[in-house]
């Protein structure tokens, strides 16, 4: 007797016997191969589409002919004509197996397809989104068999698509018959399921098939800075990044203050919801409409954000996080309809799904950092600080995980600084000062030649240099420091201390000419005592908290040190470790994760498990409170020294060396002030 023909899939490997005649689309759904369709088989979508081998394949005991698989049918020939099929490709739905055959899935007709991940980080994100479109076709309705038209679209589902159930609401079933007869009984319908289960929801109906994509949002929002990642829910590939600056900052430019606002002012708290809501709804039109897309096809967004921002995107007064015991008003993650958090610009039925927080004062934007990096598969021991106006920080590995969070204000982020802007075209983004002739050399953001080379002033262009940005800062106070143009209290010396006109007196204190444009009608960058005040302040809250993690884990070294935040990316680890703002390890073990926090956001967008695996970590991760904990102002103190007051950096020394000087004047201005305590 003979055998049914072999069918073996790669990449999976799996493998099994068919009768001659069987489309490839059904042995591979029955194999449990991933294999995408949207259309059922019907020859319209192209996901479907794989890429037969032939010849000898050992490895699978397999010999391949060229008849193995039908001949083109009509509908692929139709489907190459009008769209045009790679070659060597066919459509699943439509090639019949005949005889024993080997078949590729590319990536993209994968459903679980791995999306790479930009950053430095290898591993991929694995599609799995909680909305998918689905072409159905409807039964007609019949007089004598009356029924409603969204229970046969739900029967067409059921059938179709085995989705047992589904529900809408009412803004879609003023939709569904015009759509129903336009289509001619065949939709496309995107049905969101949550990974927590549940009846899925019909979010959009098109007649036909809906070949304009499905979109989500992103969104990193953040004391300072809302973020949006405008991703492709087939692809996993972003259309398009895009961030604001927070309007609540007139409120109040760190978070305690935004607390301090709502306790003092009688509905501030609404005040700071509707400015947020109506920042993340601008910028959700502004992102769409530079990718080109129709708003109307975003159907979820994603939010991480601080406990504070949390509350306020929620339209929960934040005042219970300004005092112990720091209390959530919620900390699991939420799943709610868009629209209730003000999104009007996008689909009307888009899904909401916010990240659970960690603790009182550690945030759904740690959260997703951890996601990002996860840290308990980690098997050395990785300290993560996503660096922004708070400091979001981790330390673990396989056995354990804490986190924190230090309030470093926003002197990071150019914010305090007196020539401090964002980062944008113009910034001073990194600075070199010769230890020698203690003269400057920059480089700023949109131009790659550095200030002493020729044709930097053209390159710059005409919006010549503007600011410094926070990572220009940094570079800028760990330059100083390793020029000896300052000491390790902070204090910038004078031109007779120092031997260089640049430090020129302002006021009691001196400062840093970093640039002088103002012949030319520009701005003149200097670097002050205040400047260095503030990153100082920054530096210690952030190394303290750090400090508080080792601690509590009862350790004096980590293994590696992972720098993430909008612009960890952009910070030199040399620079950081001179100013003291992470401990001391060797320098190839600081890394870059970029943009933890938006990267976690998009992977909790593309992925449902990594919704439900961040739900049960958030339980396992061990918090520590800064803000009660009374080493904190021990370290904090300890800390403002650069690079540290006790602390010896043995790493360091092998890359840096640091001028032993000292410019005491004795003015009281000189002291570093003591950082204001979170509580209230
Ligand atoms: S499943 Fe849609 S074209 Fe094959």
């Amino acid at each position: 007797m003979t055998q049914d023909p072999l069918v073996v899939f790669t990449p999976s490997g799996k493998r099994g016997r068919f009768p001659a005649g069987t489309p490839v689309l059904t042995a591979a759904r029955r194999l449990g191969v991933d294999l995408d369709s949207v259309c059922g088989g019907r020859g319209i979508c192209s996901k479907c589409q794989v890429a037969p081998a032939y010849g000898a394949f050992p490895k699978h005991g397999v010999t391949v002919a060229e008849d193995a698989l039908s001949e083109w049918n009509a509908v692929e020939a139709r489907y190459d004509k009008k769209r045009g099929l790679k070659p060597g490709r066919r459509l699943g739905c439509q090639a019949r197996i005949l005889r024993d055959v080997v078949i590729d899935v590319p990536p993209e007709s994968q459903v679980h397809r791995q999306v790479v991940r930009k950053s430095a980080a290898v591993r991929a994100i694995e599609m799995d989104p909680a909305t998918r479109l689905h072409l159905v076709e409807v039964a007609e309705p019949d007089m004598h068999e009356p029924s409603g038209d969204f229970e046969r679209l739900a029967a067409a589902l059921k059938d179709q698509w085995g989705i047992p159930a589904v529900t809408c609401d009412l803004t879609l079933l003023g939709r569904l018959q015009p759509a129903l007869r336009k289509g001619n009984w065949q939709v496309t319908v995107a049905v969101h399921s949550s990974h927590r289960g549940g009846t899925p929801r019909v979010l959009d109906i098109w007649p036909g098939l809906h070949e304009g994509g499905l979109y989500g949002l992103a969104i990193d929002l953040g004391s300072t800075t809302i973020a949006a990642h405008l991703t492709d829910l087939d692809t996993g590939e972003v259309r398009a990044s895009s961030g604001i600056m927070n309007p609540q900052i007139r409120f109040g430019e760190d978070l305690m203050s935004r607390v301090s606002y709502a306790m003092m002012n009688p509905g501030g708290d609404a005040e700071m919801t509707a400015a947020v809501r109506q920042a993340i709804d601008l910028l959700a039109a502004e992102i769409a409409a530079e990718a080109g897309i129709e708003p109307g096809l975003i159907v979820e967004t994603v939010f991480v954000c601080n406990p504070v921002m949390h509350h306020l995107l929620l339209g929960i007064d934040p005042v219970e996080l300004g005092q112990a015991p720091f209390a959530l008003a919620t900390s699991d993650s939420l799943e709610l309809e868009a629209r209730d958090l003000g999104l009007a610009s996008i689909s009307p039925r888009a899904r909401a799904y916010v990240l659970p927080c960690i603790a009182g004062h550690v945030g759904a934007d740690a959260a997703a950092v951890a996601l990002s990096e996860e840290p308990w598969n980690s098997e050395d021991l990785a300290l993560i600080v996503d660096v922004g106006t708070n400091a979001e920080i981790l330390l673990g590995d396989r056995s354990r995980v804490l986190a924190c969070s230090s309030p470093t204000g926003p002197a990071f982020e150019g914010a305090q600084i007196s020539a401090g802007q964002r980062a944008a075209p113009g910034a001073i983004e990194a600075v070199r000062i010769d230890p020698e002739t203690k003269e400057p050399r920059f480089r700023v953001i949109g131009c790659d030649l550095w200030s002493d080379e020729p044709g930097f002033a053209e390159a710059v262009g005409a919006g010549g240099v503007t600011g410094i940005c926070g990572s220009g800062i940094i570079e800028a106070v760990a330059e100083l420091r390793m020029a000896g143009l300052m000491d390790a209290s902070g204090l910038i010396g004078s031109a007779a201390q120092t031997g260089s006109a640049r430090c020129v007196p302002e006021g009691r204190t001196h400062a840093y000419l970093l640039h002088d444009a103002t012949a030319a009608g520009g701005p003149r960058i200097m670097v002050t005592q205040g400047d260095i005040r503030a990153i100082q302040l920054a530096k210690s809250a952030l190394y303290a908290g750090a400090r508080l993690l080792m601690d509590q884990r009862g350790v004096d070294r980590v293994d590696r040190v992972v720098l993430a935040g909008a612009f960890g990316a952009h910070i030199s680890p040399l620079h950081a470790m001179v100013l003291g703002m992470i401990p001391d390890v060797p320098l190839e073990k600081v890394t870059s994760a970029g943009n933890a926090a938006g990267t976690g956001a998009r992977i909790a967008l593309l992925n449902r498990r990594a919704r439900a695996e961040i739900e049960r970590r958030v339980h396992e991760i061990t918090k520590v409170e800064t803000a009660i904990e009374p080493r904190f102002q021990e370290h904090f103190v300890a800390a403002n020294a650069i690079p540290h007051a006790s602390d010896p950096f043995p790493e360091l020394a092998m890359h840096a060396r640091l001028p032993e000087v000292g410019f005491n004047t004795g003015g009281e201005t000189d002291k570093p002030r003591r950082r204001r305590r979170r509580t209230a």
